[in-house]
């Protein structure tokens, strides 16, 4: 029936936009084929649009069914390759899957200008993922001396299970809690090394069966049980430099160029509306790695933004600085949690390769290479902004794009 609300979502979403129903019960059991058929009459999808959803790249119709739910096919992404990236000392050839035009080249320009200064060189903490636990206790007093009797006792608890881990390195190394009165909150915070895996769904399930044991030291009412992706205890760093020289060009000394760059971190850095913008190209060369070895970029995406807050304003992912010498010093350090075992990155044949391409990083590598993929982005950037403006290189990458539309009559 049409109401007054469907009318205004048809205004909104289109017209052709009417299906008289989403609900489409027993949908999931169906095989893909089938789904495909149903959405492309529901939706009227034209020969070639149903076509577009017939590709399944490296993948399979079963994997695909595997990884997720009420599948129909696969949405393809440009996979491209960044050059020029030296990390300590080492040459690398860094794949990026991606859709926006200049992207790559850019992250290749800026690990270019890099190995003016030797190239990058990173570090990262060991990779500890930390899971909350809330407890809404019956009485709010008298935890802590019963929780720091237990404490070693529950990180042995929680640690069951996980030999396999412990063996590698890994496994739970801290607990620690905090009581918010203003909503009778008492989270517990635990410390997990999941070693080469992302660890998500390790961490929960820890923090799930710890909290049984919780709730019988302290009676009270089990709330949430999850990880956090605010991973500030798994931190990933790189930094580079830039010899001024590098930045000359017709408009602009090589010191001037280095000079503007830092002024456009500083404008990042008292301005949130640049900041987001600033953070966005840093994100530009983050994401296209974490895609394209099959990691959680939403995850990723999550972390580096609420770090960013961490002094309780937003700020800049990278620093810029010019030193002594007038040439350019860079630096960025995110939380950075990535995996290379487990899920999507061990089964999607096309995340191996790229690993391979990486020349198969420990889950800490990995985060390692994708601060510096991200530093050389916003470098790339930064440097254009603050010469000749970004438009002229993006246009002009960007130009098979538009002659394509126009082709297309767009
Ligand atoms: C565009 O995708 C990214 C930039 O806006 C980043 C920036 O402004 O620093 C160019």
């Amino acid at each position: 029936m049409e109401t007054e609300t469907s009318r205004k979502f048809q205004v909104r979403f289109g017209e052709r936009q009417t299906i008289k129903s989403s609900r489409l019960p027993g949908y999931y059991e169906l095989p893909i084929t089938e789904r495909r058929r149903i959405v492309s009459s529901l939706c009227d999808l034209t020969p070639a649009e149903q076509k577009s959803l017939e590709h399944f790249g490296a993948l399979t119709p079963e994997l695909t069914d595997v990884f997720i739910e009420n599948a129909v096919g696969t949405m393809s992404l440009p996979l491209g390759i960044a050059t020029n990236f030296l990390i300590n000392g080492k040459e690398l050839l860094v794949p990026m899957a991606v859709e926006e035009s200049s992207v790559i080249a850019a992250a290749s320009h800026g690990a270019k200008l890099a190995r003016t200064g030797g190239g990058f060189r990173t570090g990262s903490t060991a990779p500890i993922s930390t899971g909350q636990i809330q407890i809404f206790p019956e009485n709010p007093e008298g935890f802590e001396s019963v929780l720091a009797k237990h404490k070693d006792e529950l990180i042995e608890k929680a640690n069951e299970g996980q030999e396999r881990l412990i063996r590698r390195g890994g496994g739970v190394k801290n607990l620690s809690w905090r009581y918010v009165p203003a909503i009778n909150s008492l989270t517990f915070y635990l410390d997990v090394d999941t070693r080469d895996a992302m660890g998500a769904n390790m961490v929960n399930t820890i923090c799930e069966k710890l909290s049984l044991d919780l709730v019988k030291l302290i009676p009270g009412d089990i709330g949430l049980r999850i990880l956090t992706n605010l991973t500030d205890k798994r931190l990933a760093r790189a930094s580079c430099l830039i010899k001024k020289e590098a930045f000359h060009n017709d408009r602009y000394s090589g010191a001037e160029v280095a000079k503007r760059i830092e002024a456009a971190y500083l404008f990042a850095a008292h301005d949130v509306y640049r900041a987001a913008t600033h953070n966005k190209g840093v994100m530009n060369g983050i994401d296209p790695v974490v895609i394209a070895t099959g990691n959680d970029w939403r995850a990723v995406e999550a972390g580096a933004h609420a770090y960013c807050c961490r002094n309780g304003v937003y700020q800049p992912m990278t620093t810029w600085r010019c030193n002594d010498d007038g040439d350019l010093e860079g630096s960025i350090e995110l939380p950075m949690a990535l995996g290379i075992v487990g899920g999507v990155t061990k089964l999607h044949p096309t995340a191996q390769s790229a690993l391979k391409i990486l020349g198969q990083p420990s889950a800490q590598g990995l985060a390692e290479i994708v601060c510096a993929v991200g530093l050389a982005q916003n470098l790339s950037a930064l440097r254009a902004l603050a010469s000749e403006g970004i438009q002229q290189g993006h246009m002009d990458l960007h130009q098979k794009n538009l002659e394509l539309s126009r082709r297309k009559g767009d």
